[in-house]
């Protein structure tokens, strides 16, 4: 039902419409706080291809239904940051699994060894998503949690 492929420059008004489109709190949940219409396109105006890397799955009509991003501090880095975002008509459904099992085997080609995740401790999809990818969370009793995903352990047997 999905295809997945990397976006392009191309994509970015259909990044900024999925991620403005996300519920207060799932907005609130993907950028660990609350943000403005305006921060969500600036983030996204701002998004370097030459250190990132974003899987898009497509629905058969062209819809932008989710995204798993991976960035960089810089060019070559082998160790960087992942997150991830499903629109809610199609959250529950494995497709959070799905991007993320295809980023870690993008990952993994390019000789990355470890993605970290940020997301609220209360962030429960979040959490067993990570998780399923063998992420080692971390959290020091406040509201954020940061899991660690080695990308040569994150093959995930479990991803559908
Ligand atoms: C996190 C997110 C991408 C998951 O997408 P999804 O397509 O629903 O993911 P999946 O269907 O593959 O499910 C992944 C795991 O989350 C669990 N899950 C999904 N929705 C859930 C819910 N509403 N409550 C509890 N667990 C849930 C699934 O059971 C599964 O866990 P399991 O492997 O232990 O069974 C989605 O909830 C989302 O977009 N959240 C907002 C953005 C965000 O929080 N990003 C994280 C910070 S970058």
């Amino acid at each position: 039902m999905y295809t997945l492929r990397l976006l392009t420059q191309a994509d970015l008004d259909r990044l900024e419409a999925l991620l403005l489109g996300l519920s207060p709190e799932n907005r609130r949940r993907r950028f660990c706080g609350n943000v403005r219409d305006h921060n969500i396109t600036a983030y996204v105006q701002r998004i370097d291809f030459s250190r990132a890397q974003v899987v898009g799955a497509f629905t058969p009509a062209g819809e932008l239904a989710g995204v798993c991003e991976l960035a960089f501090a810089a060019v070559g880095d082998t160790s960087g940051e992942m997150a991830f975002a499903v629109a809610e008509a199609h959250q529950g459904h494995g497709l959070g699994s799905r991007l993320v099992a295809r980023a870690l085997d993008l990952a993994r080609a390019a000789g990355v060894q470890a993605l970290e995740v940020h997301y609220q401790s209360g962030n429960t999809p979040a959490r067993r998503l990570t998780r399923r990818f063998n992420g080692v969370e971390r959290w020091y009793g406040g509201t954020d949690c940061t899991s660690t995903v080695r990308v040569a352990d994150g093959r995930a047997v479990r991803a559908s």
